[in-house]
């Protein structure tokens, strides 16, 4: 595995260096949107590639 695949499995958001775990700890503290994640976490505030995975991770925990 090349470290860029490593760092695509790793982070949710590259551009930011976001993981799930960190967009799961903002839903589960009341972020149960892609606008309020973007404000607690940084993560889709550069290119925006990372939206589609992170609306599943919303549907999945909000
Ligand atoms: S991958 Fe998340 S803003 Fe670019």
């Amino acid at each position: 595995m090349t470290s860029r695949e490593i760092k695509s499995k790793l982070f949710v958001c590259r551009c930011n260096k976001i993981t799930e775990k960190v967009i799961m700890e903002s839903i589960l503290n009341g972020s149960n949107n892609l606008s309020l994640i973007k404000i607690s976490t940084k993560a889709s505030t550069s290119c925006g590639g990372c939206e589609p995975e992170i609306e599943k991770i919303i549907l999945r925990f909000a």
